[in-house]
């Protein structure tokens, strides 16, 4: 009987830390498959949607993801895990979250407790924690609404083993079906956690001394924004004007009814006194405007040293993310992007750039003018449009004519992939992306482009279009044409390891 119950604290202790229950080794025979990323992230093997958790911590970045390992489409979710001293080289790690009694570990976020609020470490030895929502599916499939809450867990061993709360969920369902997606922040003006929450088709934010014992302060968005969707992964933080005077920005992932239809995620610019959010205007505005950038939100913790805000997005759209022809694995992440904020007359908008950490595996740049087939199928492409010349056109291809077209003319930009290669998996992906462009003057065009994906940047990214594309080979012919048609590419070293 003693040796049962000893038994039995092993196994408890053992489930409770969740330690190297997995270790990754697939990434080696995976990495060149078709369709792998090679300067993006993608998983080594299984299903992947979205960022998680991202928080810096002791020189390191992490992102958790929304995961399942035991297949390459969604099911009982868990909480992958890699790490990076550069966002852009990642080395994977064991998962750090798995679903238990309480349900399946859905998206959510994660803090350094510097002040040891929680008790769960100590100020000299914070803790991380990690905030997400526990969805239980037997309760959904019972018929209640009440199966999402959210729960907490931490970690003393820089995020690599993980202790569930042991009074979780910390904040109980009320009654509502999509009640999920902690992010939360320390807010200096109250000196307390803020919980920014989706919950069905408007934002809740709770407040904590703790991170335990949560109430609610206020709610936005019911009457405001796209609603063509249930609100997802929102994210709150600040960024500092030209004055000085903090803006306060609100992610809100929404789906489906975005601007390419399927996923997209919105943002509003405006005011939060640690209480409420008031957002300057009734413009809705998107962080993306092509048809892969999903869930994605910033990261925590970044130092004051270093002083930028660290976004990075789900590089699909639940539209065909389950059938996208890959083979052992599902999903990459965008790059890594820096958020800043832009003034502009009808007020504040943001743009987004690549984070300068890229220039680390970008090659020296080679100029052509009117076209060019390039060696390197992972590249930067980069050109500018002269004052008053509103048109171009750009097609990237393949020897198999299959081809992508940017092009912009009458102030609409367009981006066609019909043709662009494996695109019969769904009805929903061979489309034309079309952008009203008459509030922006193209001056300046940044295309990323790695072996499955076209991250375009307009104008420093006052605009950003994220694109998906399948093509049986690589788009190595490059074609410009407008008045001048100079352009400069940049090889891209492959980050992944050999
Ligand atoms: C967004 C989302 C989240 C949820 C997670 C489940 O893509 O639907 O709202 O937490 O995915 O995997």
């Amino acid at each position: 009987m003693k040796i049962l119950s000893i038994l039995f604290l092993v196994v408890i202790f053992l489930s409770a830390c969740q330690t190297n229950k997995e270790s990754v080794s697939a990434i080696d025979h995976s990495a060149h498959e078709p369709f792998r990323s090679q300067y993006h992230f993608t998983p080594a093997t299984g299903w992947m949607n979205d960022p998680n958790g991202m928080v810096y911590y002791d020189g390191e970045y992490h992102l958790f993801y929304q995961y399942y390992p035991d297949s390459t489409v969604w099911g009982p979710m868990h909480w992958g895990h890699a790490v990076s001293t550069d966002m852009i080289h990642w080395e994977h790690l064991p998962i750090a979250l798995y679903p238990d009694s309480l349900g399946y570990i859905f998206s959510g976020s994660a803090v350094v407790d510097w002040k040891n609020t929680s008790d769960f470490g100590m100020v000299d030895k914070p803790a991380m924690v990690a905030i997400f929502t526990y969805h239980d599916p037997e309760s959904d499939r019972a018929g209640r609404v009440d199966f999402q809450t959210q729960g907490i867990a931490y970690s003393l061993d820089k995020g690599r083993t993980w202790i569930k709360y042991k009074n979780n969920p910390v904040l109980p369902n009320p009654g509502i079906r999509d009640f999920r997606d902690p992010k939360v922040s320390w807010n200096d003006i109250s000196n307390q956690w803020i919980m920014t929450l989706a919950v069905k088709d408007h934002i809740e934010f709770y407040a904590s001394a703790d991170l335990k014992q949560w109430h609610k302060l206020s709610e936005f968005g019911q009457s405001i924004g796209a609603h063509g969707g249930v609100w997802e992964c929102p994210d709150l933080f600040s960024l500092s004007d030209e004055q000085g005077k903090k803006r306060w920005i609100l992610f809100v992932s929404i789906n489906p009814g975005g601007p390419q239809r399927g996923s997209a995620t919105q943002y509003f610019v405006g005011d939060f006194d640690g209480q409420n959010f008031i957002s300057q205007d009734t413009v809705t505005r998107w962080i993306d405007y092509g048809a892969d950038n999903y869930a994605g939100v910033t990261w925590s913790d970044i130092p004051a040293s270093d002083g930028r805000r660290l976004f990075m997005g789900w590089m699909s759209n639940w539209q065909y993310a389950t059938v996208v022809p890959t083979q052992l694995w599902r999903s990459a992440m965008t790059l890594p992007r820096e958020v800043m904020l832009h003034k502009k007359h009808q007020g504040y908008e943001l743009k987004f750039r690549v984070v300068k950490e890229i220039e680390d595996v970008q090659q020296e740049p080679r100029r052509y003018t009117g076209s060019a087939v390039v060696d390197n199928p992972l590249f930067r492409l980069d050109f500018n449009l002269e004052e008053a010349e509103n048109e171009f056109s750009l097609t990237l291809s393949n020897d198999q004519q299959e081809k992508v077209v940017l092009n912009a003319k009458d102030g609409v930009l367009t981006f066609d992939r019909t043709a662009s290669g494996i695109t019969e998996f769904s009805a929903d992906f061979p489309q034309v992306h079309k952008v009203d462009m008459r509030q922006i003057t193209i001056r300046k065009i940044s295309i990323y482009a790695d072996l499955a994906s076209l991250e375009i940047f307009i104008n420093d990214g006052e605009h950003v279009l994220t694109e998906l594309v399948f093509p049986n080979k690589p788009y190595q012919r490059i074609k410009l044409e407008k008045l001048n048609s100079q352009f400069t590419v940049y090889g891209i070293d492959s980050s992944l390891n050999e």
